[in-house]
């Protein structure tokens, strides 16, 4: 992409009612802009970020034996009221009317609409397991939007759901969900500790939030140390026939609770040197909560011995807008985003310091071509600003690499390169930079 011809609004100061530094970033870096309390519009940046971390979760949750299908935005009320939830949903659901003065809602999550799909065609526990799941734009008349992504009214999630016949498959549905978050949030870069989390009015109770640590969290969380750094198991599983509860237990059995369900004196039981006491950021929660919705909402299978039984379920969270936030509220420094590879809207800047220099020009020509045959995203720099303002930008929008021509290196036959995050530069013959750039492909 070059520059020229790309739309990056980006702003020297970030709006005054911007409090936090993501929210204060992504608005700089032109990536969101507010439409409404709580409601964006993602701009080409915002919206680059926003589907790479769409594709991570997709791949972890297909990875783990879960299928993708989409679900409408707007639900009927008839089908919450099946639940019972319709009305103890209360100002949070988005309620509308329609010409037909037909009471519908724009979904706040979705365990009403897949249980209906559910209950429509699996008929027999030989269907079973099943976990289905979309991503899909959800709507909260939140009370209080704030912090930009974090806590919108509209936000984007990916919400699974899991059918199992008794509460043993339940749990191995769980397990799942559970071993494949820790996968994808470390694909992020990101550190989420699992804690035990209070099931709230979806109910059930086995629930964790997985909660990545940062001083502007919205919760207070507690916590062993050793389950910030403990490693990710990685995708080289048996997701289907394996055993995940080892890797479940390995974290579980030690202590990390969210306010709600903290208990003071079984952590301060604990050394004072292991204890982790910090305010956390909510990017994921799952739920096993049985017959919660099976049972009023008659989706029931046909057991091995012929009777008629209510499903067991599960719910398993993933906020995708959210995520932009918190990865950012993990990773910046003062110039701006730092984002990791996995993530990054492009993967390279180059940035010419002299455009329309013909020696400059062409050399950053012969980058753009070969980065882009190689399948890097790049992002060109090739507008007349001067070089300040350039480096400033890359900084702020914090893409991986940067690559720096200028006259005096270009005389001298080369060229520099920056790792954003590592801040270190290093000068080199264009070849040979192409060369690292278009081998070392990212994650
Ligand atoms: N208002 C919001 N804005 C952005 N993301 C949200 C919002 N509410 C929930 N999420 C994300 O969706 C995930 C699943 O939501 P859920 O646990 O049902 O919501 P809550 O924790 O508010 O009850 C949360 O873990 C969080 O990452
Ligand atoms: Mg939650």
């Amino acid at each position: 992409m070059r520059l020229s011809r790309y739309f990056l609004p980006v702003l020297k100061e970030a709006p005054s009612d911007a409090q936090i530094v993501s929210h204060q970033l992504m608005l700089r870096a032109g990536m969101i802009r507010q439409e409404a309390a709580g409601i964006y519009a993602w701009l080409p940046l915002g919206l680059r970020v926003l589907n790479k971390i769409e594709q991570i979760v997709r791949e972890e949750m297909d990875r783990a034996g879960a299928i993708e299908l989409l679900m409408p935005t707007i639900q009927l009320a008839d089908l919450w009221r099946e639940s019972g939830r319709y009305d103890d949903y209360g100002d949070e659901m988005l309620r509308i009317t329609d010409r037909h003065k037909r009471e519908l809602l724009f979904g706040p999550t979705a365990e009403e609409v897949v249980t209906d799909i559910f209950r429509a065609s699996i008929k027999s526990y030989k269907d079973l397991p099943k976990n289905l799941y979309n991503i899909q734009w959800k709507f909260r008349d939140e009370r209080r939007p704030r912090f930009g992504v974090m806590r919108g009214r509209e936000f984007f999630m990916k919400d699974a759901y899991s059918f199992d016949l008794d509460a043993d498959g339940a749990r191995k549905s769980y397990n799942r969900m559970f071993v494949a978050y820790l996968n994808l949030f470390a694909r992020m870069g990101l550190k989420a500790v699992p804690m035990r989390a209070d099931t709230g009015p979806i109910g059930g109770d086995l629930s964790h939030e997985f909660i990545v640590l940062a001083e502007t969290g919205e919760s207070a969380v507690f916590c062993h140390k050793d389950l910030v750094e403990m490693p990710a198991p990685g995708p080289n599983l048996d997701w289907i026939n394996g055993d995940l509860q080892p890797i479940v237990n390995q974290r579980t059995a030690l202590y990390a609770a969210t306010e709600e369900m903290h208990d003071e004196a079984v952590f301060n039981a604990l050394p004072e040197s292991d204890r982790l006491s910090a305010r956390g950021i909510e990017v994921g929660h799952i739920f096993s909560f049985g017959t919660k919705y099976s049972e009023p909402m008659k989706a029931t299978v046909q057991g091995p011995d012929g009777q008629q039984v209510p499903v067991q379920m599960g719910s398993y969270g993933v906020g995708v807008s959210r995520l932009l936030g918190a990865i950012i509220e993990a990773s910046h420094d003062d110039g701006g985003i730092i984002w990791p590879e996995s993530v990054a809207p492009f993967d390279v800047g180059i940035v010419n310091m002299r455009q329309g220099d013909a020696a400059c020009d062409a050399a950053c020509e012969t980058a753009y071509n070969a980065l882009k045959a190689a399948g890097r995203d790049v992002l060109y720099d090739d507008t007349d600003a001067r070089g300040g303002a350039k480096f400033a930008t890359m900084d702020l929008i914090g893409l991986p690499w940067q690559l720096i021509v200028g006259p005096k290196g270009i005389a001298e036959g080369v060229v520099e390169i920056k790792n954003r995050k590592t801040g270190e530069r290093h000068t080199a013959s264009l070849e040979s930079v192409l060369d690292g750039l278009t081998k070392s492909k990212t994650a």
